[in-house]
């Protein structure tokens, strides 16, 4: 805050509150000219005025307020640029990325600082810490069967990943469906786990320069007809001649990267299940230019613990019924 905003808020806060000491001081003696519990000579069909004093009750109240007041004022920031003398804050503000978060971590630390949500995480650590490390004990395709753990997941899922895959995991428009059994990375526990620990960067690189306008149509029809949809025979024979340039990380026979054991995360072009959509126009666009999803790596942010539970939480999704 700046030291005009900071001098604004001061100038604004203190005089009220000496003016509300003022005023009850002032209205604690009698100035009406009369005693006490008697009338003021005031009377208005047949009601007649009473110089009451102000209620003790009332006045404690009032007075108390005010000690609270002051005292909340020096002990909490709220006074311009006053941090308040229990040097406590609600969050790490200004942070840009986990790094900075740790480091002011450490600095609150050492300084005495009490930031709030920091003190919140650490008790909770010490709570749920042992709880997560109980599962983490434990096989994937065990947790994935256990009621509890799967409740948890549920939380850390709706918690961290609801917002891209949905509260539901059905996913949306390049965010991928987790509970269809098509995968972009694989879906066995060791996979998932490297996708949530690590995240991952998908690379689908534009053709426009490389094929042309009719180019880009003889692939969109080739991709068409590779999930069974009626499609110009000449210009899908046109684009299969071409799908080699493709079949690096789609395979040649355009099923994908998993099929063939491949890092890439290109998707299977047979099963008419799309990340980006599957009509004409988002083919198209998907092959003029390019597509980069991402996702982000949880080892950080969750530990792996919590990604541990999660990983049977998405393993389940896919998996209803448990084969082992
Ligand atoms: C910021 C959005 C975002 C968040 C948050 C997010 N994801 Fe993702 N996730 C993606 C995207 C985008 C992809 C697809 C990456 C690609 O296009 O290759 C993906 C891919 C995946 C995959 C791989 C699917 C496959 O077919 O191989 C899994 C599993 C997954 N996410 C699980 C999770 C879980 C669990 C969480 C929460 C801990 C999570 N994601 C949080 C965006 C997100
Ligand atoms: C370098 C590897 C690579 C090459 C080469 C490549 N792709 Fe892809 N492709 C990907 C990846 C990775 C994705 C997923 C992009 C994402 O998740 O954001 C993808 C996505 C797609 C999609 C979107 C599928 C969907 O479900 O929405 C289509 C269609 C596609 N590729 C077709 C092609 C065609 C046709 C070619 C050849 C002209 C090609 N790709 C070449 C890696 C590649």
């Amino acid at each position: 805050m700046s030291s005009f905003w900071s001098a604004w808020i001061i100038i604004l806060t203190i005089p009220v509150l000496v003016g509300c000491v003022l005023l009850l001081t002032w209205n604690l003696k009698n100035h009406v000219g009369v005693p006490e519990d008697e009338t003021t000579g005031h009377e208005v069909d047949g009601i007649s005025e009473i110089n009451n004093p102000l209620p003790k009750w009332w006045t404690i109240m009032f007075f108390a307020t005010i000690v609270w007041g002051v005292f909340y004022l020096a002990a909490y920031p709220g006074l311009g640029n006053y941090k308040g003398f229990l040097n406590w804050t609600s969050s790490n503000q200004g942070i840009k990325s986990l790094e900075e978060s740790r480091q002011a971590v450490e600095r609150a630390r050492e300084q005495g600082l009490h930031v709030q949500l920091d003190q919140e995480n650490l008790k909770a650590d010490e709570v749920y810490g042992p709880v997560f490390q109980q599962f983490a004990q434990r096989d994937v395709l065990d947790l994935a069967y256990d009621a509890d753990a799967l409740k948890i997941g549920q939380r850390l899922f709706l918690q961290n990943c609801a917002l891209c895959h949905g509260s539901d995991a059905r996913g949306q428009r390049g965010y991928p469906n987790l509970t269809d059994n098509d995968w972009l990375y694989g879906g066995t526990p060791e996979k998932i786990k490297e996708t949530l620990l690590y995240g991952r960067k998908a690379a689908m690189p534009g053709w426009e320069a490389a094929l042309g306008d009719q180019g880009i149509r003889e692939m969109t029809a080739y991709v068409l007809q590779l999930s069974g949809r009626a499609v110009n025979q000449r210009d899908a024979e046109a684009g299969q001649a071409k799908f080699g340039m493709c079949a690096a990380c789609h395979g040649a026979d355009g099923r994908g990267s998993v099929a063939h054991n491949l890092p890439f995360g290109a998707p299977n072009l047979t099963n008419n299940i799309w990340l980006y959509g599957g009509s004409v126009e988002a083919i198209d666009e998907t092959l003029r230019k390019g597509r980069y999803g991402v996702m982000p790596a949880f080892k950080q942010t969750l530990g792996e613990d919590k990604v541990h539970i999660l990983t049977a939480y998405v393993y389940r999704l896919s998996n209803p019924d448990d084969l082992r």
